[in-house]
């Protein structure tokens, strides 16, 4: 593994130097407040959605008139009501059986192995947010989402904004009808009901948000699980490969267990997978930034914001702040043991899911995911990297592993890790289709996309 070169995208190159020299709470220009931080990064986050209420209708604001004030709370406890229910044994069964099957119709290939992940975790996690589409839905759904991702994985550039594209407006226009179609549906109980996080916005919270919220909702669900979730996996990637001598301690951990022990009990019976997935999400944190924008009138470390003004919060800058994490460039998951003189100095420090009150929701299960995912990696697959010396991670707007392409292949004696119940069955390939553009490479050297 080498260290990054110059010329790899670094997002905040230009700010460590004036956020060590300010105390982490900066102006960039007049225009955004670099609230780096993590302690005012906290205040500010929380004094800034004191008042969670949804904006109004447009249809309201339209006819100059107020909506029904509904808070994002109400969204957000009916999604973890349902994330409980997909995060207990029968759900986390079912994601590491997706995940193995995409996993498993990839064998072999020449792939760019972030976007595979993404690829993995995008599409195992997609009936958690809207289950039971048409094949032809479910294409203009991932289709729009591969717009995105495609934006996230490529160096920063200065591409036209997406309302400028008409081919991508026209997509995103028409996943938008997809979800407004289905929340119709499920609220006519013309389809069954799914234990999904569209449910709850079509049978009980419709009425109260209206059709635009509900569609916003179901849409900000959509984005959440196209980046993050799929950076991590790529991170999980790197580090097997990267880490050896951490891959072996994981598959040490994994013999001893079955999956069934790992769908049951979660992350407490395999402490080395967590503190090692744990350790992934500090070292390469994604998204690199946040940007919000004040809704009331704040005050940041003695700085003033309006209404309307930007703040930028980094859970990378917070995960690599000396004053709160020794050694914080060295990959180090035992730093999570009990009493270890490495771990943070508190837990405000390691914001990997956000900040509250709106923090991810999905936190325990995508955590899950990712200590699944080790599992099929030290289990059922091997990752075989094509250049593993030149490997690292540069800091985009996700945490991105560069001169990552090579092949996932089967390990022999594959059975003894298989997802309980596995059935090497050929998930949609129309879906797979429209991931090949970015994650196969065929025979030829790994593609720039620059
Ligand atoms: C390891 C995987 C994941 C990471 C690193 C991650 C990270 C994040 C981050 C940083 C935020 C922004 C929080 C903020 O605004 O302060 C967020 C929000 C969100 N995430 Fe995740 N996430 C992951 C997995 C998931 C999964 C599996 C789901 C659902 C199935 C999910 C659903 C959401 C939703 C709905 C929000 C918006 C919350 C709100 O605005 O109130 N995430 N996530």
């Amino acid at each position: 593994m080498t260290t990054s070169a110059p010329r790899d995208p670094d997002l905040l190159r230009e700010l460590r130097e004036p956020s060590a020299a300010a105390g982490g709470v900066f102006w960039r220009g007049n225009h955004q407040l670099m609230v780096f931080d993590p302690d005012a990064a906290a205040t500010a986050h929380a004094d800034n959605f004191a008042d969670l209420t949804m904006p109004d209708r447009l249809v309201d604001l339209l006819r100059r008139r107020t909506s029904t004030p509904v808070s994002w709370k109400t969204v957000r406890t009916a999604w973890l009501g349902q994330l409980r229910q997909l995060s207990g044994e029968s759900g986390l069964a079912a994601l590491d059986s997706r995940m193995a099957e995409v996993l498993h119709a990839r064998a072999g290939q020449h792939v760019d192995l972030p976007w595979l992940a993404h690829e993995v975790s995008f599409r195992s996690l997609l009936p958690v947010v809207i289950d039971g589409l048409s094949a032809r839905d479910e294409a203009l759904i991932i289709e729009d989402a591969l717009i995105k991702l495609n934006r996230l994985m490529r160096p920063p550039s200065d591409d036209a904004p997406l309302w400028r594209s008409p081919r991508r407006l026209s997509i995103a226009l028409r996943a938008g009808l997809v979800i407004r179609r289905e929340l119709r549906r499920r609220a006519r109980r013309r389809a069954l009901p799914r234990p999904d996080l569209t449910e709850p916005i079509a049978t009980e919270l419709l009425d109260s948000l209206g059709m635009d919220r509900a569609l916003h909702s179901v849409a900000a669900a959509l984005t959440a699980i196209a980046g993050p979730p799929g950076a991590t996996a790529a991170n999980v990637m790197y580090a097997l490969v990267a880490y050896p001598q951490w891959a072996q301690r994981l598959t040490a951990e994994f013999a001893g267990l079955s999956a069934e022990e790992l769908y049951r009990t979660g992350t407490r019976c395999a402490p080395v997978a967590h503190r090692f997935v744990k350790e992934v999400l500090r070292m390469w944190t994604s998204p690199t930034m946040l940007t919000r924008s004040a809704r009331t009138p704040i005050r940041v470390a003695g700085h003033a914001l309006d209404v309307g003004q930007h703040y930028i919060l980094s859970p990378t800058m917070a995960h690599h702040d000396p004053r709160h994490w020794p050694d914080p460039e060295v990959f180090d998951p035992d730093r999570w043991l009990p009493g270890a003189a490495t771990g943070p100095t508190g837990g405000q420090h390691y914001v990997p899911f956000g900040w509250a009150p709106t923090a991810c929701v999905g936190a325990g299960l995508g955590t899950m995911a990712a200590v699944l995912l080790c599992r099929l990696f030290c289990t059922t697959f091997r990752i075989e990297a094509s250049h593993p010396e030149s490997l690292r991670v540069a800091v985009a707007a996700i945490a991105l592993p560069l001169d990552f392409d090579g092949r996932i292949t089967l390990r022999e004696r594959a059975n003894a890790g298989q997802p309980a119940g596995f059935d090497p069955g050929v998930p949609d390939p129309a879906a797979g289709r429209l991931f090949d553009p970015y994650v196969s490479l065929g025979d030829s050297p790994r593609r720039d996309r620059a």
